[in-house]
């Protein structure tokens, strides 16, 4: 491809992010399954520009506002063609009548460019892309209405922590102990000449040099190993299910941590006991089938829940020793690897998500055996969607205790313990891994709720 069809490619796939038709990573997968003749450096180079604009939104969008050329958009999304423009004049240092060559209306390049176009790139060309004018929300590129909340939290950790979140997430592999080990794993990737390093906390993790194709190998084909970010991994090796138990993944989704569970209740090959995933949503449960089959884990059941009172829900009152709650949230803790999704959420929709969460707490509690626990995980790094939300299930659910999470990380995880306190918190500033947040509750009694 040329690089005017390469820009091009990069503008399509922009439009298609912008408007919510799915993830980045998913729009790249289906643009190139189309699109066979494109090689894979093709690919490298298109996927770059776009994650580039989208890392890079805030600023860019900031610079051609500040020109004051009126670029004609009632779309509400941000213009591509003006993104890709100010890009390149900007950080790229392109030259307006290199521009306007890439942009040559030929066969598969962008349209040529309009007046206004020209006079963006002229008036952009050679500007630095970061700007002391900028406010932090845009030199640092996060919604302005969470920043209340995150420097609160961060306090002057704020830079460092939000800055960490718009690079680029390594690849990590959980290894499926149900089919190997994860030196074994190590060495069957390095066979096909993908380099791994064991992951700094998770026992069973492998960090991947660079970022390989991983779903063609043999490794992956075979379920010897997962993709799964290091925090998703200690998420579930902390929810501490073990062989004989009956484990509940409550929002199980297309089942990663799933996935992980079964392979913690592994005795040999074989899973012992009862793992239940459940979703309201029976597309992503459909996804976890294959996945399940691919890894060995045959008995783990699937189950479509009602959002509310589901009856197969009250049938297991006080059943399950562990019950998983990887809450939908925010997703804050994942903007590294989709960085569209910051610009996506309303402080309505956090309100809606807090009463959402609340919800799946009250029905997920119910499940619990005395003595059992409910691991409540998020990967939102919001204190409204974590801490607050575990203040209020401790008011109403007096009959559970937090346990302290260092000691459950010692018996779980091993190694170095995070801080003591009733809550885990990763991010990719602290830990290297996804934002998430962790808490397990422990039901004393027969849990009830107090109102
Ligand atoms: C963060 S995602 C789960 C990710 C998944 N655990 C994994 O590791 O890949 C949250 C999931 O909660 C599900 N969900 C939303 N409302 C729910 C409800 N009321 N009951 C159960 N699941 C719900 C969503 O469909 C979504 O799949």
């Amino acid at each position: 491809m040329t690089p005017g069809a390469r820009l091009q490619a990069a503008a399509e796939l922009l439009d298609a992010v912008w408007a919510g038709a799915a993830p980045p990573d998913v729009l790249v997968d289906d643009y190139f399954r189309k699109r066979r003749y494109a090689g894979s450096s093709d690919r490298r180079a298109i996927q770059e520009r776009l994650y580039a604009v989208l890392r890079r939104r805030a600023r860019l969008l900031w610079w051609v506002e500040r020109t004051g050329i009126d670029i004609g958009d009632d779309s509400g999304a941000p213009n591509s063609r003006a993104c890709l423009i100010a890009i390149l004049a900007t950080e790229d240092r392109t030259s307006p009548d290199e521009i306007s060559a890439l942009f040559s209306g030929e066969r598969h390049c962008p349209a040529a460019l309009s007046t206004d176009e020209a006079a963006l790139a002229d008036g952009l060309y050679g500007r630095p892309l970061n700007h002391h004018d900028m406010p932090p929300a845009v030199a640092y590129e996060f919604p302005a209405w969470m920043e209340p909340s995150l420097s609160e939290m961060w306090g002057d950790r704020l830079i460092e922590e939000i800055a960490a979140l718009n690079q680029t997430a390594p690849v990590d592999l959980r290894v499926n102990t149900l089919k190997t080990t994860r030196e074994a794993a190590h060495e069957a990737l390095a066979k096909g000449f993908i380099e791994t390093t064991e992951t700094p906390f998770s026992p069973l993790g492998l960090r991947v040099e660079g970022h390989p194709r991983l779903g063609g190998t043999e490794t992956f084909k075979r379920g010897f190993v997962e993709i799964q970010d290091e925090g998703s991994q200690l998420i579930a090796l902390l929810t501490d299910a073990r062989p004989g138990m009956t484990v509940v993944d409550y929002c199980a989704g297309a089942g990663g941590k799933t996935l992980a569970l079964a392979a913690s209740m592994g005795r040999g090959s074989r899973i012992s006991g009862k793992l239940i995933a459940c979703d309201i949503s029976k597309t992503r449960l459909d996804r976890l089938r294959p996945r399940l089959k691919r890894a060995g884990a045959h008995s783990v059941k699937c189950r479509v829940i009602a959002a509310r009172d589901d009856n197969w829900v009250s049938e297991q009152a006080g059943r399950a020793d562990r019950v998983l709650v990887d809450a939908p949230c925010t997703g804050t803790g994942t903007w590294r690897r989709n960085p569209n999704a910051k610009w996506r959420f309303t402080p309505t929709d956090l309100d809606e998500l807090i009463e959402m969460q609340r919800r799946i707490l009250e029905d997920a509690a119910g499940m619990v055996k005395p003595g059992g626990r409910l691991i409540y995980a998020s990967c939102s790094l919001l204190q409204q969607e974590n801490e607050q939300q575990m203040a209020w299930f401790l008011e109403q659910f007096p009959a559970f205790r937090p346990l302290p999470i260092n000691d459950v990380w010692t018996q779980t995880v091993g190694g170095a313990p995070p801080p003591p306190g009733p809550g885990l918190r990763l991010s990719p500033a602290s830990t290297g891994t996804d934002g998430f947040f962790c808490a397990i509750l422990e039901a004393s009694v027969s849990p009830c709720k107090t109102s």
